[in-house]
């Protein structure tokens, strides 16, 4: 069995673990998957064929599609907002706790798990928090997450209003360097998927944004560029998804025309959920 393959079973295994602790008894599955799941694993071809390389490594020339466990959204009927409230903080207080990765439960000042309302229509999924947002417990508040919100505001939406987390929720520190986060690794990144997706699960957001290529990685399992797939709707377990570049990438690339890049794909996004768009609002980031 390839340790890709176990990784996805891993996750999928905690997944289905969590649903179950959950009282969950049901889940909807395909009849593609069953067949899949009844297949032994070294007949799973491209699982078990395509190891998931170092996030920062992955350059491939085009789209390329690694493929990741189905998992439908969870079957549990939409929960009451008070049986929301509770389901999200004992999934909140086992992330709190969790120390799937050894090493990252060591060297964490805390868990940063996810900040926002749990009624949000849209859902914003970045790589893992840095040094600022280890500190303050909260995604997206260091230098990336300022202009993040900036962002956020420029479509007339505040940070309380949507739900904000990362697809880790350890910073992956470098030892020994106060410097930049390091990539995750696909194993830490295997680990804590299933966090996220009972995130999903419980917030069932019309609108996921993936920020950044390891965001659309976790969720989709692709390894195309960013450049290729921002702007384009793609699909998490039937949940909308639109990738579009990371507030980091605008800082080190603040030109008018990327930044309206990120304004375009948020504009689809204000679309899909209905928000009103003003004529103003259109001409945002268009040169004079
Ligand atoms: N980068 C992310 O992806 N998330 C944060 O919270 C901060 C920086």
């Amino acid at each position: 069995m390839s340790d890709r393959y176990r990784q996805l079973l891993d996750a999928t295994l905690q997944h289905v673990e969590g649903l179950k602790a959950r009282g969950v008894r049901h889940l909807a599955v395909t009849p593609e998957t069953l067949r899949a799941l009844a297949r032994p694993p070294s007949a799973a071809p491209k699982v078990s064929a395509a190891p998931l390389k170092p996030l920062g490594q992955v350059r491939p020339p085009a789209t390329k599609s690694v493929p990741m466990p189905e998992i439908p959204l969870a079957a549990a009927a939409a929960r009451s907002p008070a049986e929301k409230v509770a389901a999200y903080a004992a999934l909140r207080e086992r992330a709190l706790a969790c120390v799937r990765c050894p090493q990252l439960a060591a060297s964490r000042q805390q868990v940063v798990f996810g900040a926002g309302s749990l009624e949000a229509s849209i859902l914003f999924v970045g790589e893992a928090p840095g040094a600022e947002e280890e500190t303050q417990g909260e995604p997206f508040v260091g230098e990336a997450g300022q202009l993040f919100t900036k962002i956020l505001q420029a479509a007339g939406l505040s940070r309380a209003e949507v739900y904000i987390t990362t697809l880790l929720k350890c910073r992956p520190a470098m030892p020994g360097s106060s410097a930049d986060n390091r990539k995750p690794t696909p194993e830490e990144t295997a680990a804590c998927l299933p966090y996220l997706y009972e995130q999903i699960d419980l917030i069932r957001p019309q609108v996921i944004v993936a920020l950044g290529a390891t965001a659309v990685e976790g969720l989709l399992g692709k390894t195309a560029p960013i450049s290729k797939l921002r702007g384009q709707w793609q699909s998490h377990r039937g949940t909308p998804l639109m990738p579009t570049y990371h507030p980091a990438y605008l800082l080190r690339n603040p030109s008018l025309q990327e930044k309206r890049k990120v304004w375009e794909d948020l504009l689809q996004v204000m679309e899909k959920v209905g928000m009103p768009i003003s004529d103003k609002q259109r001409g945002f980031f268009l040169k004079a």
